[in-house]
Formats: structure tokens, C-alpha cells, sequence
């Protein structure tokens, strides 16, 4: 899917740019976690794009897991009602593990997530966002590892979606709120 073929979408991050990114995050977790072993923890659905791409720019031994969390919609979230639908296959107990998110917004999910894992005793638990809008925060949560920073607009592609769909668009583009069903 080309977004230039969609004149609704505007395009926020090219695959280019987020290929770069991705790229120098995973340099940066290979560095601080040299000679070492990491988990990383993906947040499903979204995240599983970013976690592949991650993967890859990492060098040192990492396996996976993942969990879901409900979504009520962000209008529910608010509440700060988050619910564990699947948990992690393997314990983590001393282990070094990387949270993975496509996009860190109110921060209750986060949040949520983090409370829970530091319950099963890691020995270090760091979280790697692609997005994040910090001028939507709810919660108080930062994230260790960045991709980008970015306003609060709604944004489609590489794994987030509207409504399920547009999660495989290579690029990042913004959905303006009049191209909404
Ligand atoms: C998105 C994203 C995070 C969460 C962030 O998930 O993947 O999990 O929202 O929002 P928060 O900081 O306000 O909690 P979404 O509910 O869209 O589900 P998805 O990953 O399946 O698309």
C-alpha cells in the first residue's frame, strides 16, 4: 500500500526514516546490554511490527513473549481500567526485559504492564517505544527507549491501525479526523 495513493493520509514517518531509527535503537540496546541476554516483551497487536524490525538491529541474544492487555477504546481507558487477556508464556524472574510498545500515549497501559512484570522480579525492565506523545499523559511513565516524538494526532501504519486496518502500511501516516468512518 502506497499512502500517496490515499490522498486522506498524510505521511508523518517514511519506511527510510523509520528503517534509521529502528535501526540506531537497537545499537543502543546492544550496547547497554552487552555480553548480556534480554526478553523482549511485545504488546500485542500493535507492537508486533516494531518488535520484528527491533529484533533484527539487535546483536546481542534476545528471545520473545508477548502479551494483551484489553481495550476498552481510549475514551474507557481513561478510566485506568487495563486487563491482562494473555500473560507472558515464560517467567521472567531475573531476567533482563525490554518492553515493547508501538506507541506510549496516556501511559496507562504501561503503566499497567510495568507494575505487573516488576511483580515477577526482572532484574531490569526498561521499555522501547516507537511513538510517543508525551502531552497526552495520564500516568507517569517514560520510556528508555524512543523512536520518535510526536503530537497528539492520530496515527496509522507500521502495526497501529483504525479500526484494525492499515496496521501493514510500511510507512507512519496521520488519519485526519474527517477521513474517520
Ligand atoms: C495502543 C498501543 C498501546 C496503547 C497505548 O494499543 O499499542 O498498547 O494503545 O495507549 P495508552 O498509553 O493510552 O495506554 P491499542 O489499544 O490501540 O491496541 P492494539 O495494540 O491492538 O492496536
Amino acid at each position: 500500500m502506497n499512502p500517496t495513493d490515499n490522498p486522506d493520509l498524510e505521511l508523518f514517518l517514511t519506511r527510510e526514516q523509520i528503517q534509521q531509527r529502528v535501526t540506531e535503537m537497537g545499537a543502543d540496546i546492544s550496547r547497554d546490554f552487552a555480553g548480556q541476554t534480554i526478553v523482549l516483551v511485545g504488546v500485542l497487536k500493535g507492537a508486533a511490527i516494531f518488535l520484528a524490525d527491533l529484533a533484527r538491529a539487535i546483536t546481542v541474544d534476545c528471545t520473545f513473549d508477548f502479551v494483551a492487555v484489553s481495550s476498552y477504546g481510549k475514551s474507557n481507558r481513561s478510566s485506568g481500567a487495563v486487563r491482562l487477556l494473555k500473560d507472558l508464556d515464560h517467567p521472567i524472574e531475573n531476567r533482563n526485559v525490554i518492553l515493547v510498545e508501538d506507541i506510549l500515549d496516556t501511559g496507562l497501559t504501561l503503566g499497567y504492564l510495568r507494575d505487573n512484570l516488576l511483580l515477577q522480579k526482572p532484574s531490569a525492565l526498561k521499555i522501547a517505544t516507537f511513538l510517543d506523545k508525551p502531552s497526552r499523559r495520564l500516568q507517569a511513565i517514560t520510556a528508555d527507549y524512543v523512536g520518535f516524538s510526536m503530537p497528539d494526532k492520530f496515527v496509522i501504519g507500521y502495526g497501529m491501525d483504525y479500526s484494525e486496518r492499515y496496521r501493514n502500511l510500511p510507512d507512519v501516516c496521520f488519519l485526519p479526523p474527517e477521513a474517520e468512518e
